[in-house]
C-alpha cells in the first residue's frame, strides 16, 4: 500500500481533533495534490457511526466491558475494510482520531480485559493493520477531564453533552487510561510518539510537526 496511516491517541481533552486539523492543513500545503483523509473512531462509516452512538451515549455502566470491546472492534472492522484500506491503496495520507490502541487501553489495560485476546479479535476482523505513526497526546487525567467538561459547556452542544459515557467513568478509570497509553508507548517505541499535550495547542503542534518534518522526507 502506497499511503501513509497516522493515528492520534490520548485520553479525554488531550486535544486530538485540534491537532488533526492543524496537521491536515500542513500536509495539504507540504504535499499539494496528495489526498489527505481525516476520519475517526468509533465511527468513520455510516454503520460504524451507528455503533458509535450505542457506545458513547447513555449510562457508563449500561454495557458489559466485553460487549463494549466487541462493538469497538466491530465498528473498526467496517472502518478498516471500507474506508482505511481503500484510501491507503489509493495512496492517501489517512489521519485517524483514535484506532486499535484505544481499545487495547480503554477496554484492555484500563478495564482489565486481556490485551493479547483483544489483539487476536482484531486479527479476526482484519489483517494486521498497524499505523505507520501514532501520536500519543499525553495529558494528566484531571486536566484532560476539566478541558473536556469546559468544551461541552462552552459549545452548548447537545450532541457532545450526550456523548459523555466514557467521561462519566470517573477519574480513577481515566488515570488508568493515561498509564495504559504510556505503557503502550513503551511496548511500541518505533511507532508511538509521546507528545506533551499539557500546555497550549501550539506547543503540541510544534512537537508533532517537528516529528513529521524529520520523518516524511524519507517517504515517496
Ligand atoms: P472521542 O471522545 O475521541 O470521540 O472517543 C469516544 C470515546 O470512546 C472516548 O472516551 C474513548 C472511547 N473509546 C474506547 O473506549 N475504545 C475505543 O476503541 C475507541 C476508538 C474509543
Amino acid at each position: 500500500m502506497s499511503g501513509l496511516f497516522i493515528t492520534f491517541e490520548g485520553g479525554e481533552g488531550s486535544g486530538k481533533s485540534t491537532q488533526i486539523k492543524l496537521v491536515k492543513t500542513w500536509l495539504e500545503e507540504t504535499f499539494p495534490g496528495r489526498e489527505i483523509l481525516v476520519t475517526r473512531e468509533p465511527g468513520g462509516t455510516p454503520e460504524a457511526e451507528l455503533i458509535r452512538n450505542i457506545l458513547v451515549t447513555g449510562a457508563a455502566e449500561k454495557l458489559s466491558v466485553e460487549a463494549e470491546a466487541l462493538l469497538m472492534i466491530a465498528s473498526r472492522t467496517e472502518h478498516v475494510q471500507k474506508v482505511i484500506i481503500p484510501a491507503l491503496q489509493r495512496g492517501a495520507m489517512v489521519l485517524s482520531d483514535r484506532f486499535s490502541d484505544s481499545t487495547l487501553v480503554y477496554q484492555g489495560l484500563a478495564h482489565d480485559l486481556p490485551v493479547e485476546e483483544l489483539i487476536a479479535i482484531h486479527e479476526f476482523g482484519f489483517d494486521d493493520l498497524q499505523p505507520d505513526i501514532t501520536f500519543l497526546l499525553d495529558v494528566p487525567a484531571e486536566l484532560g477531564l476539566q478541558r473536556a467538561e469546559h468544551r461541552q459547556y462552552a459549545q452548548k452542544d447537545p450532541k457532545s453533552e450526550a456523548e459523555s459515557r466514557f467521561e462519566d467513568k470517573g477519574i480513577a478509570f481515566h488515570q488508568r487510561v493515561r498509564a495504559g497509553f504510556l505503557a503502550l508507548a513503551d511496548r511500541y517505541p518505533g511507532r508511538v510518539i509521546v507528545i506533551d499535550a499539557s500546555q497550549s495547542p501550539e506547543h503540541s503542534d510544534k512537537q508533532v510537526k517537528a516529528h513529521l518534518a524529520a520523518r516524511l522526507p524519507d517517504r515517496p
